[in-house]
């Protein structure tokens, strides 16, 4: 998390140009870098997809409407769009079309006076990831004579541990990990930055966390939206892959690993695999896999997973899944970490709530309502950014009584304008600063971790669109005497 400055002038070649991913969130965060001044005074934009129809100017007309979409409707995007963005078809991935996109990119550079800093940035499809690999690799687009290259490589990273070391092996083949950028958006949201600064910048804190003082850590992405219209993609991926082993795990190595030496990407990755190792193997019994019905989420019928479009009716993939996970290690041996997700759950939220231990003599017990319950504190990641701590204080009466009160923080009341997690990664890509990307052996700990629980195909449990997921997921928790902290769930 280097100090972020201006990148030198470059190349931006996005493979999957026309996508949904590219329209809803790469376009808009290169515009809005660029809006700010901080994309430097020179860059060009290649939009590369396999539609051969289109050409510079109905690539920038799309381009365009897509951030008036975002909210960028003003004359200078206008400008921009005529000026930076350019546009090449790649069809088949044949060696011509991948030979006419070399040349393209060093006329482009030629042009502009570009030093041939260039980034690739794959978001296609997986079907298409190694022909594409191999294509820019063997074209000699892998390589840097003069600048820089630089690979960014979109989710999913493989659907298991094993197809994830040999997508680790095909890219390697042609690019050092040095280049290569695996994004987990995740890792972009200003509140997921702040887990560090928060740990680790707060010497408070760290005395406390630990086995000693904390009790149960729960890591929550709940969405209250459904498939949409990935359901094609979702019925062969599944929550535990698209989310819990990539965007949750994260979550749980920044909140749980050891204090780095250094901020550089190695050290905070370092940290991170050794936290990951010290995961104990998992089994069936560790995981709870649900998958919805018809409910009703805000006032709204909605229809359950296996009536959405391009759900197989007898589908058995999971849209709740819920791991218990000790971790082996001095810091956190006997302390349960309890991570979820889900889709069309009651509201979208995503949070870590970090129980602190009950104090070990029962000073106030007895004093009618005033019983201590144990200090809570409550990162909230989205969608009301920032945390609370639940702290007892004696209410002003004339009895004993006590009350959990937090201490309150938000982003929104402090600052006008949280950058967009798209924004802040490109611009590291651009930067040369690994350190919120994901590298080769994290993926591969995390499948690997995962793994016993990829293969269970025994039917989900059901829960109802609008709940908190299944019963059964309560009763995960229930063993060991835990409950999820749900809003309103009477938790602190
Ligand atoms: C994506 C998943 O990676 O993350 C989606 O594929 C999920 O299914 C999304 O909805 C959640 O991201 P966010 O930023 O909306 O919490």
């Amino acid at each position: 998390m280097s100090e972020r400055g201006r990148p030198p002038p470059f190349t931006f070649v996005i493979m999957g140009g026309t996508g949904d991913l590219s329209l809803r969130k790469i376009m808009p965060a290169l515009r809005r870098l660029a809006d700010r001044e901080l994309l430097g005074c020179g860059h060009r934009i290649v939009g590369v997809a396999r539609n051969r129809e289109l050409d510079d100017d109905s690539f920038r007309t799309l381009i365009a409407g897509a951030l008036a979409k975002a909210g960028f409707k003003d004359d200078a995007t206008g400008r921009w769009c005529s000026q930076c963005l350019h546009y090449q078809a790649v069809g088949d991935h044949s060696r011509e079309d991948y030979e006419a996109l070399r040349r393209r990119i060093e006329t482009l550079e030629r042009d502009a006076g570009l030093p041939g800093n260039r980034v690739l940035y794959l978001s296609i499809p997986p079907g298409s990831f190694e022909a594409a690999v191999e294509q820019l690799g063997k074209t000699g687009l892998n390589r840097h004579d003069r600048g820089w290259t630089r690979l960014v490589v979109e989710k999913p990273f493989g659907r298991d541990l094993e197809s994830s070391r040999e997508l680790n092996d095909l890219v390697h083949g042609y690019f050092e990990e040095q280049q290569i950028y695996r994004i987990d958006h995740y890792l972009g949201k200003e509140t997921v930055r702040n887990l560090l600064v928060f740990r680790f910048a707060n010497v408070l804190l760290e005395s406390v966390w630990n086995r000693d003082r904390i009790d149960n850590v729960q890591i929550t992405v709940a969405e209250d939206g459904g498939i949409g219209n990935r359901g094609a993609f979702y019925d062969r991926t599944g929550a535990l892959r698209d989310v819990l082993q990539n965007h949750v795990t994260q979550l749980l190595s920044l909140i749980a690993m050891e204090t780095p030496v250094d901020l550089a990407a190695a050290s905070i990755a370092q940290e991170k695999t050794k936290l990951l190792r010290a995961i104990r193997p998992l089994t069936d019994e560790d995981i709870v896999r649900g998958q919805y019905v018809a409910g009703e989420v805000a006032g709204t019928r909605v229809p359950g997973f296996l009536e959405e479009p391009k759900i197989a009716p007898d589908s058995v993939t999971e849209t709740y899944a819920a791991v218990r996970l000790n971790i082996d290690n001095w810091r956190w041996q006997g302390v349960p970490f309890f991570v979820r997700t889900g889709k069309r759950l009651r509201e979208r939220r995503t949070d870590i709530v970090v129980t602190f231990k009950s104090p070990p003599v029962a000073l106030f017990g007895g004093h009618g309502a005033g019983v201590t319950r144990p200090n809570v504190l409550v990162l909230t990641l989205q969608p009301d950014e920032g945390f609370d701590l639940h702290l007892d204080i004696k209410a002003p009466t004339e009895s004993l009584s006590l009350r959990t009160i937090p201490l309150k923080f938000r982003y929104s009341e402090v600052f006008d304008d949280i950058p967009e997690a798209y924004q802040t990664l490109l611009l590291d890509v651009l930067n040369g600063d690994r350190t919120l990307f994901v590298q080769a052996d994290e993926v591969e700990l995390s499948w690997q971790l995962y793994e016993p629980l990829l293969r269970l195909d025994h039917p989900p449990c059901h829960y109802r669109a609008g709940s908190w997921g299944p019963r059964e997921s309560d009763a995960l928790l229930a063993r060991s005497g835990h409950v999820w902290r749900n809003p309103g769930n009477g938790a602190p």
